[in-house]
């Protein structure tokens, strides 16, 4: 087996650096808005392995295991059915492949949401057990309580509001929000709500661009778009979405790569090489020591 890394036993981490290296904690990212201005955007990504997460380490600020992996690595058809034990499988992969982005994994929907006790069992297991620095969680101003209990006990929390995929049988789709001035409004206070409680990042989700930029003025916590437009204070891709691994591509999604065409490519020469008995060539056989 050919490996693209080595793991430290010792330490449990991928590919030890030989330097050590900080990672950005939380106050840092937070500190990035002074004033309600960001100086330098917030770059986030979406990373579920251990080689993606070292790949885009370097790169990021912010790496988020998302539940999206419950449609991108799953094939499953929502992220309503991911579930907490494959939220710690991950997050615990992308922790051990990262060493300079602050790693934030989201709480599974129907792990959280009852109580702030329920969330708080849900979110230190995580924390616990994939060494990840905080949760991210979806809602508005019903689960500000919820944000209040986990940041005043010690567990550093992501909000997010706008488009919240947990709640697609609830919205009908993933379509834009905010479109009309009455859902504009609600997406407005919930933003506010969960920035209030001490949020200390909020992800915002296929909202309008003027929402989009009324919100970053409104929250003294950075904000991070997918489908909010520039006026945010970062941004976050799924991983699979930017590197250009789907078919469909969203309006707010830019392919950065073409790497489904690539693999495509790539698999095509692999098949055509062992059908040609080409594969495995000389150099790529083992021999027996003279
Ligand atoms: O699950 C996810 O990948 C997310 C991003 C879309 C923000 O929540």
């Amino acid at each position: 087996m050919s490996t693209t890394y080595t793991l430290d036993t010792a330490t449990s981490r991928a590919h030890p650096v030989p330097e050590p290296v900080r990672r950005l904690s939380v106050p840092s990212i937070a500190a990035r808005k002074v004033d309600g201005v960001t100086a330098e955007p917030i770059v986030m990504l979406t990373a579920y392995t251990t080689r993606m997460a070292q790949l885009l380490d370097p790169h990021c600020d912010m790496l988020l295991v998302g539940d999206s992996l419950g449609q991108v690595i799953y094939g499953l058809d929502t992220t309503v059915r991911v579930t907490l034990p494959l939220m710690i499988a991950h997050g615990a992969a992308v922790v051990r492949g990262s060493y300079r982005a602050l790693v934030v994994v989201d709480l599974p929907f129907g792990t959280y949401e009852v109580s702030p006790e329920q969330a708080f069992t849900t979110a230190s297991a995580v924390l616990r057990e994939t060494g990840a620095a905080a949760v991210k969680l979806e809602g508005g101003e019903v689960l500000a309580p919820t944000v209040s209990f986990l940041v005043e006990r010690g567990i550093p929390v992501v909000g997010h509001v706008g488009l919240t995929p947990q709640a697609v049988n609830a919205l009908g789709g993933y379509g834009a929000r905010g479109r009309s001035p009455g859902e504009a409004d609600r997406i407005l206070a919930d933003a506010r709500a969960i920035a209030s409680a001490g949020a200390f990042a909020l992800v915002v989700e296929g909202v309008v661009e003027p929402l989009a930029r009324t919100i970053t003025e409104a929250v003294a916590c950075p904000t991070i778009g997918i489908g909010a437009s520039a006026a945010c204070d970062g941004q976050v891709l799924v991983i699979d979405d930017m590197l250009g691994m789907f078919e469909r591509v969203p309006r707010f999604v830019r392919r950065f790569d073409d790497f489904a065409t690539r693999i495509d490519h790539a698999a095509k020469a692999y098949a055509e090489a062992v059908r040609a008995r080409s594969f495995p060539a000389e150099a790529e056989v083992y021999r027996p020591k003279p």
